[in-house]
């Protein structure tokens, strides 16, 4: 199928990172936020990046601009009823997300394809809160979402292979690495990165190094870009958590239970970067 015009729902920072790709790469952009202060953040952090990388020469003024004249912002829904494919990217609710597909299923045409960003609910769940749970896929953006190259693509147990496909071209077209992941807890890459996370956590406790080692550990014996504790705090400390209980919950393996460290660190509110404090101070 031909796509022209994009939807995204939800501008916080995944929101926002993907309507921005879709945006640079030439599509019609409408992303909605339900209140007009977050729809402001959410765009200007778009901008913010666009002139970063405008400064760090990776992004042309022309192209800066491009993105920006491709992108709307609204706060209703119904703004999207033109959409040829609506990504969402809200809150993890599945009834706050089914609440959205509803209202949004009473104006979009029957063509149109819902996908979801979501780390880590079901999407055959979530396409079952919609009448086109064929036209329904998971599409998992990773964070910085203009910078990761990966998309994973996800099939539901009803979506069709023309909807699958679509999708994933779709993918390769904001200039993306799609690879396709079993609509299982994690995918894949969370399904590998959370136990390696919260193993560092239960290490830590353990008493293997402090914290700063452990990352210069694997930051620089192993190549990786930010060691476990950094990437945890960059990631957030209540998503990790939120994703292990949910894996934990289907898998019921201890790799994926979320150590008590971590429980106490998210109830004393400290998330990470977002919170000013997490395993670092910011
Ligand atoms: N516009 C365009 N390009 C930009 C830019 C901008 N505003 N800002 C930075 N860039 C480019 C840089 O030029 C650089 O490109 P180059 O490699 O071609 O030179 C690249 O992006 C990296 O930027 P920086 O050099 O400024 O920053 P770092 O080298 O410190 O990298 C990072 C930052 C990309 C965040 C890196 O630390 C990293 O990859 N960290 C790991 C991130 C990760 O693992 N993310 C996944 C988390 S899991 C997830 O999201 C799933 C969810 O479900 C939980």
């Amino acid at each position: 199928m031909q796509i022209k015009t994009v939807g995204v729902l939800g501008c916080g920072l995944m929101g926002a990172g993907i309507a921005q790709v879709s945006a640079a790469a030439g599509y019609k952009t409408i992303v909605r936020e339900v209140e007009e202060p977050f729809l402001k953040k959410g765009l200007a952090r778009i901008e913010k990046f666009l002139a970063g990388g405008v400064e760090k020469g990776k992004v042309t003024a022309e192209g800066k601009d491009k993105t920006l004249r491709n992108l709307s912002g609204t706060t209703k829904l119904e703004d999207l009823k033109d959409c040829d494919i609506i990504i969402e990217a809200i809150i993890e609710k599945v009834d706050e997300k089914g609440k959205s597909y509803a209202t949004l299923e009473s104006v979009v045409g029957g063509d149109t394809i819902f996908c979801s960003n979501t780390s880590s609910l079901c999407i055959t769940e979530l396409a079952s809160r919609t009448t086109r749970p064929d036209r329904f896929a998971g599409l998992h953006f990773f964070n910085p979402v203009p910078i990761m190259k990966l998309v994973e693509v996800i099939r539901g147990l009803a979506t069709s292979d023309q909807t699958y496909q679509s999708v994933f071209a779709f993918a390769q077209s904001l200039g993306k690495e799609p690879i396709t992941a079993p609509d299982k807890p994690g995918f894949i890459v969370n399904r590998l990165l959370v136990p390696y996370l919260l193993d560092a956590i239960r290490s830590y406790e353990h008493g293997l190094g402090t914290i700063e080692d452990i990352d210069k550990g694997m930051k620089l014996g192993c190549g990786y870009p930010m060691g476990p504790f950094t990437l945890l705090d960059f990631v957030g400390l209540d998503t990790t958590y939120y994703i292990a209980n949910i894996m934990f919950d289907e898998y019921r393996e201890p790799a994926y239970a979320p150590p008590p460290l971590l429980k106490r660190m998210v109830l004393a509110g400290r998330l990470g970067r977002k919170s000013g404090r997490g395993f670092y101070t910011y």
